[in-house]
């Protein structure tokens, strides 16, 4: 099969946002306690955070993570985990049905993010509680002031602030699941309220509304607009969840997927701008898909009922899995112009490219290796790709054999083309027509490849791992039946 991408150098989507490559930790299952922080492991550091695992999350150079919910932000009281930790309560966590001990709080989250580089995305309750502690929890986090919240993070040893810019006004409050779930009218004014408090207490900080919990919720496009209508002054972003499965078996139709999501995307980026159309606004309200993944391998796996840390929706990720995550971040990649903040989610053990075992091993999924080499090397500007390959059908649509994405960095003058081969069953020969750009040469193919669709990694054996390719010497690059890749090419910077 043959398939041709044609750039040009003047023709971009937009330049990406460094936050594109977020991810989310939530206080569930072992995504924290056995995760990230484990004090009697043989790698933890003075804080109790895992070193092991603080190595694997800085190879995938991620910008931002949410925290702390997901569904557990809306039952969460923030003072619980601040302080001292001989004193914090145990609590009935309802979200996920355990037991919260507060061990770890924003004051250690805020230490952990430091370590790894990152900057925390953060989410206020606004299922149980509401403008009041959201706006305090702004004033602890972030003001210098003399004051109630800023002397109490103080009087915690925290003296400075930690600049958090990016905020979350709840989480999936459309959701019948969720704890203090509330019409789309309801949640509007929550919003739009604790929204204007929070940015008076500090208006450098960015928010995001909850958009629905998924495209198929039966409120999809209504809860859009009402939120928008009600809060469009006050909000900066909305936001956008998806995870997809396999449950069918129908692996065409399952790397289909990556094409739903880009429908998705466009669907809310045109209700964002009705809404700015009919209030005559000159705001863009972008979008924030701060959670996307695979999620499905661990449904119904059971657990027990108020217990500590156990293990909670931690999916096994096998070679399938990874390419559809490489064809979900192309997609992303290709809306940089409006999807400027995504999560993977989530980062450690909980639907995470990261596992860890207790006292044992922290080792990288097959997801892991298509954000790596995406996060690493997907930075810059976003060209409009023109492609032409053969399609089939699934989802009820034409889907292209070839999803891809096509980056330029201005400063280190590359261009990186991320490109997974949806055939399983032939190779394809992929043209790059790369214009405006002199003699551009490949310099490195990776390639993420492996025959068994199913093939899984664990702590002993890495089954499914990105391979170096022999380089091609012209423009003609060989993808593999059911691959992902990563090529890249140096061109003459300037010109
Ligand atoms: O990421 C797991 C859960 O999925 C989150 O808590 C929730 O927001 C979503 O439904």
């Amino acid at each position: 099969m043959r398939a041709k991408i044609t750039v040009n150098k003047d023709f971009a989507i937009g330049e990406i946002d460094k936050r594109l490559y977020g991810s989310f930790i939530e206080q569930l299952g072992r995504a924290v306690y056995g995760g990230i922080y484990e004090p009697s492991h043989e790698s933890a550091d003075e804080c109790g955070f895992r070193k092991d695992v603080i190595d694997l999350v800085s190879k995938l150079n991620v910008p931002i993570v949410r925290y702390p919910g997901g569904n557990f932000v809306s039952g969460y009281d923030w003072e619980d985990g601040t302080g001292d930790k001989a004193l914090r309560p145990k609590r009935l966590e309802l979200a996920w049905g355990v037991t919260e001990t507060n061990e770890v709080g924003i004051d250690e989250f805020q230490e952990w993010a430091k370590r790894v580089d990152t900057e925390v995305m953060m989410a206020v309750n606004l299922g149980t509680r509401g403008a009041d502690d959201a706006k305090n929890l702004v004033e602890y986090c972030n003001l210098d002031t003399d004051t109630k919240y800023a002397n109490k993070r103080r009087a915690n040893g925290l003296e400075k602030p930690f600049g958090i810019k990016t905020w979350c006004l709840g989480n999936e409050m459309d959701g019948p699941w969720q704890i203090g779930h509330k019409t789309a009218s309801e949640y509007a004014r929550i919003a739009h309220e604790a929204g204007k408090m929070m940015k008076w207490v500090d208006p450098s900080i960015e928010l995001v509304a909850c958009g629905s919990s998924s495209f198929y919720m039966p409120t999809f496009g209504e809860w859009e607009w009402t939120v928008l209508d009600e809060a469009y002054d006050v909000v900066d972003y909305i936001s956008l969840h998806t995870y997809y499965g396999n449950a069918a078996k129908n692996t065409p139709e399952f790397l289909a997927n990556s094409v739903a999501m880009d429908e998705f995307i466009k669907g809310v980026a045109n209700i964002c701008d009705a809404v700015k159309a009919k209030k005559h606004s000159s705001k863009t309200v972008n979008l924030s898909f701060d959670e996307w993944n695979v999620w499905y391998h661990s449904n119904g796996a059971p657990f027990e009922k108020w217990s500590v840390a156990p293990h909670q929706i931690e999916d096994i990720y096998n070679f399938e899995d990874a390419l559809l995550v490489g064809c979900m971040l192309s997609t992303l990649q290709n809306n940089c112009d409006r999807v400027k903040i995504a999560c993977l989610a989530q980062l450690v053990n909980v639907i995470a490219p990261i596992m860890t075992e207790n006292s044992g091993r922290a080792w990288a999924q097959t997801i892991f290796y298509p954000f790596m080499y995406a996060s690493n090397y997907g930075r810059g500007t976003t060209l409009r790709s023109i492609v032409t390959c053969d399609t089939y059908k699934a989802l009820g649509r034409d889907i292209p054999y070839l999803e891809s994405s096509v980056i330029y960095n201005g400063e280190s003058g590359e261009i990186t083309v991320f490109a997974t081969n949806r055939s399983l069953d032939e190779d394809m020969l992929l043209s790059l027509d790369l214009q405006g750009f002199e003699n551009a040469k490949v310099i490195e193919h990776i390639e993420l490849y492996c025959d068994d669709l199913l093939a899984i990694n664990d702590s002993n054996c890495e089954r499914v791992s990105p391979k170096s390719v022999d380089i091609a010497s012209g423009m003609d690059i060989n993808l593999r039946k059911h691959s992902w890749n990563m090529i890249r090419f140096k061109t003459e910077k300037n010109k």
